[in-house]
């Protein structure tokens, strides 16, 4: 087990109605002039906005909005809200949304503290030394971003995605109610689903021993994502299923089933580049990417994939061929994203890529042959091509 830190401040208010107590909640961090940051149309349509609006009213806070934030958020909106805010004076970000307008507001969050062009933390140029105070109300739950330390933002010159992880953007407090997921078209639910799982994937594929509270935090955790995305898929009104999966998209990603562990990320980062090309969501994307992934890299260790088969997806243990069993669970997991209907392959997130289009998703993943990726197995550009070759 590695020595490690966890840091998870951020304030979790969960269950039904638990948005009106936004107001209340700002007050408490010393907000007193907010930017009401959201995305395209979900929010406003489903009155929640509205109901916010009124929070913030009935405890006197003012207010400007700036909507429009699109999954895969871009860096162009995040710069107009660094604008909006100098000019309002604005000292608290509430984020009504997921996480692509949770990291949305820390972007801006970091441009109104820090001096400079905002992007240069994502360019990992230079480092920032403070973020405004961000807030959400989340209507996803997929990301994480409510209680993770990232925030990743596309530039769209070039489509370069990239993230930029420090606590300072640790949202002061998450209002997490399930009942705002219930709107939710099946495929973002899914996809959803696929990005939790995959947060405790990416820091359960490791080569550490004696991590056995942790593993069992994280197997635990990636059941109870499986069997209830099962029963969204066919009720999504279920609230019992959808606040169980809200909560675990929030311990998913805010470090809990990464103590101890060296992590991975490979599958996050070859997706960044896909859905940075081609604008698709990010959890489908990574249910494209993982089994090729998982099939390059499980000979590394065999018998961690197998632990995981028997103990997440209840499959037999062959003690004598470890690779087997590891096989099947790879083969199980990719049947599982087919259940929720999500993609196994790039061609089925409906793209048929030719060689050069792979070359370039490699070229750009290895930050132009300047880095590798992954902790479970380290991957440099060469590998990345293959994986994506496999994922075709
Ligand atoms: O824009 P609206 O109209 O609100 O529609 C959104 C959007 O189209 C819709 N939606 C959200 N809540 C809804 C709803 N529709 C109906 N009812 C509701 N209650 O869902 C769509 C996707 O929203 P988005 O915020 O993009 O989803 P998600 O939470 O999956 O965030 C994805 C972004 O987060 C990044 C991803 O790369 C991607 O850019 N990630 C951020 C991380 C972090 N900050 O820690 C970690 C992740 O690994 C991930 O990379
Ligand atoms: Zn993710």
């Amino acid at each position: 087990m590695q020595n490690f830190q966890y840091y998870a401040p951020t304030k979790v208010v969960f269950g039904k109605d638990t948005e009106t107590e936004t107001g209340k909640l700002i007050k408490e961090q010393g907000g007193s002039r907010v930017l009401l940051h959201y995305g395209g149309s979900s929010a406003k349509k489903s009155g929640l906005l509205d109901r916010i609006c009124a929070s913030l009213e009935k405890e006197g806070i003012s207010y400007v909005c700036l909507g429009g934030v699109k999954p895969n958020p871009r860096l162009s909106l995040v710069r107009e809200g660094i604008e909006l805010c100098k000019k309002e004076k604005v000292d608290f970000l509430l984020a009504v949304g997921g996480g692509s307008v949770i990291d949305s507001a820390k972007a801006i969050g970091y441009g109104l503290a820090n001096e400079g062009d905002v992007w240069d933390f994502y360019a990992q140029k230079r480092t920032a030394s403070a973020c405004m105070p961000v807030g959400t109300v989340l209507t996803i739950a997929a990301a994480g971003s409510e209680m993770s330390n990232s925030s990743v933002i596309t530039k769209e010159e070039g489509w370069i995605k990239r993230g930029y992880s420090s606590n300072y953007c640790r949202c002061r407090f998450a209002v997490m109610n399930p009942e705002l997921t219930y709107t939710l078209p099946k495929y973002q639910t899914a996809s959803g689903c696929v990005d939790i799982i995959l947060h405790t994937m990416e820091r359960y594929f490791s080569k550490e021993s004696g991590t056995m509270l942790t593993d069992s935090l994280a197997e635990g955790l990636m059941r109870t994502v499986m069997n209830n995305a099962k029963v969204l898929m066919k009720d999504p009104q279920n609230y019992e299923a959808r606040a169980q999966i809200m909560w675990a998209g929030s311990l998913s990603h805010n470090g809990l089933t990464g103590c101890g562990m060296t992590e991975d990320w490979a599958s996050h980062q070859l997706e960044h580049e896909l859905s940075a090309m081609f604008d698709v969501a990010h959890g489908a994307g990574l249910a494209a990417i993982w089994g090729s992934w998982a099939r390059y890299v499980y000979m590394e260790k065999p018998e961690r994939f197998a632990q995981y088969g028997v103990n997440v997806l209840g499959i037999p243990m062959d003690c004598s061929n470890f690779a087997r069993t590891a096989l099947q669970s790879i083969e199980e997991t990719e049947r599982f994203f087919q259940a929720l209907e999500m993609p196994i392959s790039i061609h089925e997130l409906g793209y048929d890529l030719t060689e050069e289009q792979l070359q370039e998703l490699a070229f750009k993943c290895s930050n132009e042959d300047k880095r590798t990726i992954g902790g479970f197995r380290v991957l440099n550009r060469e590998d990345m091509l293959k994986i994506y070759r496999m994922a075709k």
